[in-house]
């Protein structure tokens, strides 16, 4: 039987631990979420990110644009924002309709405003260790570890998945942890073999319940990133919970494991812009 890592319990108490810091900076920390189309999963990280604001202290504006904004338009927007004293974090949610170049839009949040950690200024500076923000769902699995007690120093860590905003980054601050990395992807000659290497396993390939108990060695750590909808509409991560969870020493759930972090992440990063926009930090 694996140990549940409590996703939303760690998560509520350093969102705690932020909200008294918040107050005792006597700062009001201000965040931009800027949504383009009705994707319906977006609505709902966006709606989130919101209600976590209001509960840390952090004042929230949010820009919900039709499809159709143009690039332009968006781009002004960004602009607008980089220049507005009361918001320190821009979060533009990802994905974007296809017709706007999410690269150009990337480059366009000041780097001291990308509280999301995408622009190639603040990837660098995470690659060489000298960074200010760390991108959210990464940071957030790194501090479920630590947590819960698990350091990854000198253990075998396997990501599967090399996404920008989850796999890259992840397989880099495991590292910075001092762990043995190795990174997997659609084109790993076998899988299953990678996998049943891991003294911790993060799997973010959205892909529902891919990854099954016979992929997974013995007492592993295994920290599940994914959230797909099934199709009677319930949420399921991209590991088979059923067959993986005896096999582990610890497990997250989905919903309520890394989803939360995620926030709570980026409720962090956007203090600390705030804070260093101050001179504080
Ligand atoms: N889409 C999925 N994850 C993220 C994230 O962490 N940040 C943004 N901006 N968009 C996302």
């Amino acid at each position: 039987m694996a140990k549940l890592i409590d996703g939303k319990a760690i998560s509520g108490a350093i969102r705690s631990e932020i909200k008294e810091e918040i107050a005792a900076s006597g700062l009001t920390p201000g965040l931009a979420v800027i949504l383009v189309g009705d994707d319906p999963a977006s609505a709902v990280y966006v709606r989130n990110k919101k209600r976590a604001c209001a509960e840390v202290g952090i004042y929230s504006e949010s820009y919900e644009l039709p499809a159709e904004t143009t690039q332009e338009e968006l781009l002004s927007l960004i602009g607008t924002l980089n220049k507005k004293d009361t918001i320190h974090g821009i979060l533009v949610q990802l994905p974007l309709p296809k017709h706007i170049d999410e690269k150009a839009v990337i480059l366009a949040i000041d780097p001291a405003k990308d509280v999301d950690a995408f622009h190639p200024v603040n990837v660098g500076r995470i690659v060489t260790g000298d960074y200010d923000y760390l991108p959210c769902t990464p940071a957030g699995v790194m501090t479920l570890l630590e947590r819960s007690g698990i350091d990854p120093k000198g253990r075998k860590c396997v990501v599967v998945g090399r996404s920008n905003i989850v796999g890259k980054p992840q397989a880099l601050l495991m590292l910075h942890a001092n762990a043995t990395v190795t990174v997997c992807h659609s084109k790993t000659a076998d899988l299953a073999a990678e996998c049943r290497q891991a003294d911790i396993l993060v799997v973010a390939i959205g892909r529902a319940d891919y990854i099954t108990g016979d992929m997974v060695k013995e007492g592993a750590v295994v920290i599940d990133v994914g959230m797909n909808r099934r199709a009677d509409g319930k949420l399921t991560g991209d590991v088979d919970f059923a067959s993986v969870e005896p096999k582990a020493s610890y497990i997250t759930p989905v919903p309520g494991g890394v989803g939360p972090m995620t926030i709570t992440t980026l409720m962090k990063n956007t203090f600390t812009a705030a804070k260093r926009a101050a001179g504080l930090k």
